[in-house]
Parts: C-alpha cells; structure tokens; sequence
C-alpha cells in the first residue's frame, strides 16, 4: 500500500514536471512574413506614440507581460478599435516579446484574451507583427498603407506543392525576408493578382 502511494506520487511530480517543462517551452516561432501577409492577417494596424510601459508579473518567471501606453494617432485597419490607449507584449523575447522606445511605430497586433475563459480581449503586440519605426517604413509597407484594404483582395502566400492557385501572389523562398520587399500583391483590372513594384 505504501510502494503503491509512493508510485503514485512519483507519478504526480513526474507528471507536474512535464507539465511545468511543457508550459516553459512555448517560445516564439514565426518565420518571415511579407508586411502584407502581417497587415492582412492582424485585426488591428495602427500608427502610434509610445508612452510608458510597466511590467505586469507572472507567476511563472518570465511568462509576465509589458502593458505599453500609447497614443494612436492613425488606423489602418479595425477602425473600431481606435479608442485603445494600451496593449501588451510578453515579457520575454524568446515568448515573440517586443522591446520598443518612447517613439512612434507602425503596429499590427491581434485581439486575443489573455486569460483563458476570459471573454475580454485585449490588444497583444509581438515579434510576429509588424513593429516598424515610422520613420523607417518600407516602400512596400508606405504602398500597403495608401491602398489599405485593397491590398487584402489579394493573397501572398507560400505555393509547397505544384499546381498551386493562379490567383495569388507567391514567395518562394520562405526563409528569404526580403523576396517580394519591393513587391505588393494587387489584383490588374481582371481580377487577377499579381505582383507589381511597389
Ligand atoms: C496624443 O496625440 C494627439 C495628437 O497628436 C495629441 O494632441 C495628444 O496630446 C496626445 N496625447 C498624449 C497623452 O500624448
Ligand atoms: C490581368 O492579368 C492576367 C494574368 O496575368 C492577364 O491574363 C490579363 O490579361 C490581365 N488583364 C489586364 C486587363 O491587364
């Protein structure tokens, strides 16, 4: 009887390990994305001042989050959301956490609740966004920006397995950040998209 409780508390630390082991290694992975794929793909794009930021802790070290405060001073896109005065990123940059300083930025971000069960959602920033220097944006992204909308009638994707889709743009080498950087994806006056100089 007691070899049997003590297996079964053996069971349970072993089981608690993984467990915890598990819960630490969710780290970030997401792999280069053309800025229109990120502004297609986000709820929200925004220009934006940083403000402050505080560190919200964890019980798990390094799982807290940053709340940054800022100031939105355009939307792109989820125009409904232009009242946010903040969001969060993890703590970690090895959770996809951003580092940013008091400047303004061009964002994309998700709304996603960040507590499970909890149907409040709230705005979440991180290294699979786009988080550009205002000063520092793209011809690509400044395109992206000017047609908005339009941009998403088309799709940039990632073509493994021949034939694929004639009706959307492909990057061919997924690892290559900069294929496709001087490149938008717009649907000619037939619908059909294609790639043209941004
Ligand atoms: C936010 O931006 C607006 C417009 O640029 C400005 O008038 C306002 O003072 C800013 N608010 C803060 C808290 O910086
Ligand atoms: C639009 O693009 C398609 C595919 O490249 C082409 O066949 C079609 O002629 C183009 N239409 C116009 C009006 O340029």
């Amino acid at each position: 009887m007691m070899k049997m409780k003590m297996c079964v508390t053996a069971g349970l630390l072993f089981l608690m390990c993984v467990c915890l082991k598990e819960h630490m290694l969710e780290a970030c992975s997401c792999g280069p994305a053309h800025p229109q794929e990120l502004f297609c793909h986000a709820d929200v794009v925004f220009k934006a001042r940083v403000l402050s930021m505080k560190l919200i802790k964890s019980m798990y070290p390094g799982e807290g989050y940053f709340k940054f405060n800022i100031n939105i001073t355009k939307m792109y896109k989820g125009f409904e959301h232009a009242g946010i005065k903040h969001f969060f990123t993890p703590e970690d940059e090895g959770m996809c956490g951003i580092s940013l300083t008091r400047s303004v930025y061009l964002f994309s971000g998700k709304l996603v609740s960040r507590h499970e069960g909890h149907a409040k959602k709230s705005l979440t920033v991180d290294l699979c966004d786009i988080v550009k220097h205002w000063s520092r944006l793209s011809k690509t992204e400044k395109k992206i920006l000017s047609v908005h909308r339009k941009a998403c009638n088309c799709q940039v994707s990632h073509c493994y397995i021949e034939p694929c889709d004639e009706n959307k743009c492909y990057l061919r080498d997924i690892y290559d950040p900069d294929e496709g950087s001087q490149s938008i994806c717009m649907a000619n006056s037939t619908g059909s998209c294609r790639w043209i100089n941004a």
